[in-house]
């Protein structure tokens, strides 16, 4: 384990479990349709590269990066597109495949911009989600791998000022870290 980190909260096992059942779900449901996934960048892509081998329908991807605007800490709710996606959505079974789902301002953006696009369908697939801190109305996962409290965690793609992405579990960060 890293040395910054505390606690794992979920382990390697855990997080497969969790993708597992996921995949299945998925794979269910997507049944003759059109399925793309939409991988979030950076904090999704542990999660997209394991969530994709355990759907055993026919699928496309693709990727899209966005960063909230930031004043201080606190982050305005403006999110800014830095790269956006390649594939047309005209038709296509769009699932969004996010690491966490917090405020919802990412998504809730993402969606509206997406919406415009015409795609067939939209759902949103989180690995984690805090729905008590959610501030956009009416948003949330159609696919849900586990709700957890607003507790800072990392690991497994979740980074902590761009570090901690790469452990395959995870934690949660020692308090000397964050307040240095
Ligand atoms: C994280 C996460 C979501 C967003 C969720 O991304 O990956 O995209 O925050 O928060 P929200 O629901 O409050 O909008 P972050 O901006 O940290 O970028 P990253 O994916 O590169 O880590």
């Amino acid at each position: 384990m890293l040395k910054d980190i505390e606690k794992v909260y979920y382990s390697e096992e855990d997080l497969h479990n969790i993708v597992v059942r996921l995949g299945k779900q998925i794979s269910e449901d997507y049944k003759d349709k059109n399925l793309l996934l939409v991988s979030v960048l950076k904090g999704s892509i542990m999660f997209m590269a394991d969530l994709m081998r355990q759907i055993t329908v026919p699928c496309e991807i693709d990727f899209m990066c966005v960063s909230s605007y930031q004043s201080g800490t606190t982050s305005s709710g403006a999110v800014r597109i830095i790269k956006d996606l390649d594939i047309n959505l005209e038709g296509k079974d769009v699932l969004i495949v996010e690491d966490i789902l917090d405020s919802g301002r990412t998504l809730g953006y993402l969606k509206s911009v997406l919406m415009t696009r015409n795609p067939r369908s939209f759902r949103i697939c989180t690995l984690l989600d805090k729905p008590e801190r959610r501030v956009v109305p009416d948003l949330f996962a159609d696919y849900s791998g586990a709700e957890v409290p607003d507790e800072f965690a990392a690991g497994y793609g979740l980074d902590y000022d761009e570090k901690y992405r790469n452990p395959p579990y995870i934690g949660n960060l020692k308090r000397e870290v964050y307040s240095e």
